[in-house]
């Protein structure tokens, strides 16, 4: 497998970074990784000999082992180390944790991280790629392609297709993601949310805002759900959760505004009954678990294009 000369990734850090060339070739490649994923024997030797160590400072189910896998099957060697079990709480700097993991020379680093940049940080300082799973509100840019690459597997080219997120865009970092991506790819995106949700200024990432769901739905070719991000709020911004679901939850007569053709998508966790009605959620229009399947697919093709950038890939493979 090749990739394409327009895919220099010596990291990947978020979308807004990325050109459309990047995202379609990055795209492309996760097509030809799915195709490997649905074969009987799921493994490409491609990345032998590279490490590839999961740095997780936040709590991760579906990311963490879908980057585990992706490793895997691209036969790279995989550890895990995750917040709890580390010495960050004994009060070590995030730096000299780094700088302790990259004594044991890792090719790949992919972390999540609670603050906003913490990527970018150990990128500017240790020699080994870096990949962001996420960085506190700011980006999660393989959610977002992966995201890009199930409406596009769905519904062909996104250019002018109306996409509807709804939900916390304030502290939503998949949101953010989603928004560079989707607008670098041409795609029509309308948010909508509580005020205390609404952050200022995200009209500025090239998309409509509307105070209520209604308007954004109407018509839309994918109506994405977003989880509370009650976490990362100081506050609690909304009142009930069953009026949130009452005002902003997607249920049967809510997706009728839709084009009947829409994709219901949300990343995970779901808040059954809050944003989202089971119905839906389990309906024949969602597609929220082949988004995690093309995930894998996705990883795969990111890892691929760092550790190739980086002259690792195993020759001949
Ligand atoms: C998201 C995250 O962690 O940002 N989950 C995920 O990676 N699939 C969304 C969320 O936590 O709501």
């Amino acid at each position: 497998m090749n990739a394409p000369s327009t895919l220099q990734l010596r990291h990947l850090l978020g979308l807004e970074e990325l050109s459309a060339e990047q995202i379609t070739a990055l795209l492309d490649m996760a097509a030809q990784m799915k195709a490997v994923n649905q074969r009987r024997i799921k493994k490409l030797p491609t990345l032998r000999g590279v490490t590839v160590l999961t740095f997780f400072v936040e709590n991760s189910t579906r990311t963490k082992m879908s980057f585990e896998l992706a490793a895997k099957r691209l036969s790279a060697d995989t550890m895990g180390f995750s917040a709890s079990t580390s010495s960050l709480s004994k009060g070590e700097t995030l730096l000299d944790t780094a700088r302790n993991l990259e004594a044991m020379a890792p090719d790949i680093v992919v972390i999540r991280h609670s603050s906003s940049g913490a990527p970018r940080f150990l990128s500017e300082r240790i020699g080994c790629g870096i990949v962001n799973a996420g960085d506190g509100a700011h980006e999660h840019p393989t959610q977002g392609l992966l995201d890009l690459y199930t409406m596009r597997d769905k519904l062909g080219d996104l250019r002018g297709r109306k996409v509807a997120i709804i939900g916390d865009i304030a502290h939503s970092r998949v949101a953010r993601s989603n928004l560079h991506g989707l607008h670098k790819l041409g795609a029509d995106v309308h948010v909508a949310g509580p005020a205390t949700m609404l952050p200022p200024g995200v009209h500025a990432l090239g998309c409509t805002v509307h105070a209520r769901v209604e308007p954004a739905i109407d018509g839309a070719d994918v109506v994405m759900m977003l989880r509370i991000q009650r976490e990362r709020q100081g506050n609690d911004l909304i009142p009930h959760a069953h009026e949130y679901h009452r005002f902003f939850g997607l249920d049967a007569a809510r997706l009728q505004l839709a084009q009947p053709h829409a994709l219901v998508m949300h990343p995970g966790p779901m808040n059954r009954g809050v944003e989202i009605a089971p119905e839906v959620a389990d309906g024949a229009q969602s597609v929220i678990l082949e988004q995690v399947e093309n995930g894998v697919a996705v990883r795969m093709a990111v890892l691929y294009a760092v550790a190739a950038t980086r002259g690792l890939e195993s020759q001949g493979a």
